[in-house]
């Protein structure tokens, strides 16, 4: 059988795809040259928003005559959900899907099959423990699971250029019981630190991106998404000590106002945030700063929005991806707030953020 993958969503998807190639490739299927001449397509989908989940829906009922395997983070929160109702509810909008795969059933124990053979981006946890009240992703992916150390840099090995990717990956380790302090040959022994203003639990971070860093051949090091939690001394410590850490740092806010935040369940303040930024600006000359931002959050006043602007005129970000807020299944906002700003008025705000930060020319056309 030739099988080709569609991939929807974020890199830990990209990733997962590229494991998800080398198990039907160890089941003697080959890869097809386009969605037309597969015999297998194989979806692996994102439902971040409802906008993402449509997309999906849209390229599923176009297919026609294939054998649909869908897979990603919609199966995923279908499987966790307990009554079943969620898998039920998505085999009867997807009737001409024939197998629901969880990822799971892939994991991690494949080689990835890797389109770029320059660039590897490599999942270093997979999960969120974080449960910020509009995310979907404590659900589809469940709670945060760290990879083995050394499975870690043996997959960084043979690169010019590695991502470590996870959603959270300065909390990387923080579950391994008896982390490798020093074992790993790393320098950096996790305590436990307090860090904008809670105790937080040992992470490891900062050794993985050290080593990760030494790797011979390897050019340059990144990583996606940094929590602003977490970010410790020692880590800003570990980018400033070696050139091939990226100078550059996505840095999610999500908002610039603390009430929205709190609602948010982010645990800092804008006063932490641009804190921080102040700290990587001084101890690493050169920085540079993107950023997440959400628009029109349950109950968002203008003020509050009008906090998130004056943050960003602030902080000088170099890119943002903006998002629309979008009332996400399981969620805790879904919950206990009110999706209560109209449409038209978060795009107002979207189009603001845009035009400041991403100097978007908004006459050519529109965007969301
Ligand atoms: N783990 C990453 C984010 C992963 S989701 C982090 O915490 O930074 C990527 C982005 O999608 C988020 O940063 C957020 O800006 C956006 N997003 C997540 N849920 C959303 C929702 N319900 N509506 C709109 N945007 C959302
Ligand atoms: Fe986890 Fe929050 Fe990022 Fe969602 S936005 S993946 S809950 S840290
Ligand atoms: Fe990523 Fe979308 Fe899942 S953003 S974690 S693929 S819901």
């Amino acid at each position: 059988m030739k099988y080709f993958i569609v991939t929807f969503g974020c890199a830990a998807n990209q990733a997962d795809s590229e494991r998800a190639a080398a198990y039907y490739q160890a089941r003697g299927d080959t890869k097809a040259k386009s969605v037309e001449d597969a015999d297998v397509v194989i979806v692996n989908t994102c439902m971040i928003r409802e906008s993402a989940a449509h997309r999906v829906y849209g390229l599923i009922h176009n297919l026609k005559n294939k054998k649909i395997v869908v897979t990603g983070c919609m199966v995923g929160m279908a499987v966790r959900e307990k009554s079943g109702n969620m898998l039920r509810e998505l085999r009867k909008k997807l009737p001409t899907v024939s197998e629901f795969l969880p990822i799971a059933e892939v994991g991690f124990d494949y080689e990835p099959i890797r389109s770029d053979k320059k660039h590897a981006f490599v999942p270093i946890t997979n999960g969120c423990n974080n449960f910020c009240t509009y995310c979907v992703v404590p659900f589809t992916r469940g709670r945060e699971t760290s990879r083995p150390f050394e499975d870690i840099l043996r997959e960084c090995k043979g690169y010019a250029r590695v991502t470590l990717i996870g959603q959270n990956v300065n909390s990387y380790g923080s579950d391994l019981k008896n982390p490798p302090a020093g074992e790993a040959g790393n320098t950096i022994k996790p305590t436990y630190v307090k860090h904008l203003g809670r105790l937080r639990i040992p992470t490891l971070f900062p050794a993985l991106l050290e080593k990760v860093g030494e790797i011979k051949g390897l050019r340059s090091v990144d990583f996606i998404s940094s929590n602003p939690w977490d970010f410790s001394d020692d880590l800003i410590r570990v980018i400033a000590g070696n050139k091939k850490i990226s100078r550059h740092i996505h840095l999610p806010v999500q908002s610039g106002d603390n009430t929205v935040l709190k609602r948010m369940n982010r645990w800092y303040t804008r006063e932490e945030y641009i804190a921080l930024v102040g700290k990587l600006r001084k101890e690493i000359p050169g920085v540079t700063i993107s950023t997440d931002i959400i628009v029109g959050f349950c109950g968002e006043t203008k003020k509050q929005f009008e906090n998130t602007v004056r943050l960003a005129k602030e902080v000088g970000f170099t890119k943002a991806y903006i998002s629309i807020y979008s009332d996400r299944p399981m969620t805790a906002a879904h919950k206990v707030y009110k999706d209560s700003v109209p449409h038209a008025e978060k795009k107002r705000r979207w189009n603001i953020l845009e035009v400041l930060i991403n100097k978007t020319n908004l006459q050519n056309g529109t965007y969301e």
